[in-house]
């Protein structure tokens, strides 16, 4: 299976889907948001299909939707979604729904050779857009001792950063890192804690950082706003807590530091109605069958007619 969908029902219920309307997945991933969009619509309308990645336009999904005249596949970073749907005619204020399921699918993991997990041998690279960018291995061998601390201490919350940082400088010294087995065993000399966990730890940061996935995200939350009609809806799954405190302060307050902004009359001033007061997490039947779904939080807020 190329991936198994977390808090499915929840997210695209809470989407408000109306046949006729126009709807954005921001991370199509394997399809299982978009199929369910699409049901809704029923042939009418548009689905706007985000993802970065090629196999996930090439996956089978993707090609069984093809055929649906509603349906749109968009090789895109989501952070450029004013721009891609300015290109597809859409103008500003004219979208009904945004939803995006943050991170990486099973198929990234689980594909060996994409280089984000740690149980495969691999070149260093976690790059979803093979395209474009630096990879992980990039990252390791040019990155100063103080800007590894930032992305192993705040992307990963990895307890003894700067340790590991240093020790990734007397790594490439001897020799540069080239391959997953390389940071494994740099990993293996400077272990604090359970061994899996710190391995997660460190491979997650990299990967955010490789992919830029807190500047993306920041790019993506300011067009979202922007392309949503007013009572359009944005749903967003994230699953981990920097990313879950960006969404929330911006749909608090509209910008992601969360500061409450005023009018000329000095009211506060709200762009979003909140539609899940708490984040929605997962059912335990839910966390049953798919252990990632474990920390994903949903929160979905609607735009408002004024600011
Ligand atoms: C968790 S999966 C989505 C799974 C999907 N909702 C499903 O049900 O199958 C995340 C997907 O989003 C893509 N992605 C992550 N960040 C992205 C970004 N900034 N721009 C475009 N695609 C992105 C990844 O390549 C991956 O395929």
């Amino acid at each position: 299976m190329y991936h198994a969908s977390v808090l499915l029902h929840e997210s695209v219920d809470y989407l408000g889907v109306t046949p006729g309307g126009v709807y954005v997945d921001a991370t199509f991933g394997g399809g299982g948001h978009t199929r369910l969009i699409l049901e809704k619509l029923a042939g009418k309308g548009r689905l706007f299909a985000f993802d970065q990645d090629m196999d996930a336009q090439e996956n089978a999904a993707a090609q069984e939707f093809a055929g649906d005249p509603a349906f749109a596949f968009v090789h895109s970073n989501f952070r450029f979604l004013k721009r891609q749907l300015r290109a597809e005619g859409l103008r500003a204020g004219s979208v009904q729904g945004i939803l995006a399921d943050l991170g990486v699918s099973s198929h990234q993991l689980d594909t060996a050779d994409r280089g984000f997990s740690y149980r495969f041998q691999a070149d260093l690279d976690m790059r979803m857009n093979q395209q474009e960018g630096a990879t992980a291995a990039d990252i390791l061998n040019t990155y100063n001792v103080g800007e590894l601390q930032r992305v192993f201490s705040e992307l990963g919350e990895v307890r003894n950063s700067k340790t590991l940082a240093q020790a990734v400088l007397r790594f490439r010294e001897q020799k540069p890192f080239q391959s997953t087995g390389d940071l494994v065993e740099l990993c293996g000399n400077n272990l604090m804690g359970e061994r899996m966990r710190y391995l997660s730890q460190v491979f997650q940061a990299l990967r955010m950082e490789v992919n830029d996935e807190l500047g993306a995200l920041h790019d993506f939350l300011k067009d979202a706003y922007e392309m949503l009609a007013p009572g359009g809806r944005l749903a967003i799954i994230t699953f981990h807590s920097l990313e879950d405190r960006m969404v929330k302060n911006f749909i608090k307050a509209g910008n992601i530091e969360g500061v409450q902004q005023k009018d000329f009359y000095g009211n506060i001033t709200r762009p979003w109605e909140l539609v899940t007061k708490k984040p929605v997490e997962p059912s335990e039947e839910e966390l049953k069958i798919n252990n990632r779904a474990r920390s994903s939080k949903l929160r979905v807020a609607e735009k408002r007619s004024e600011k």
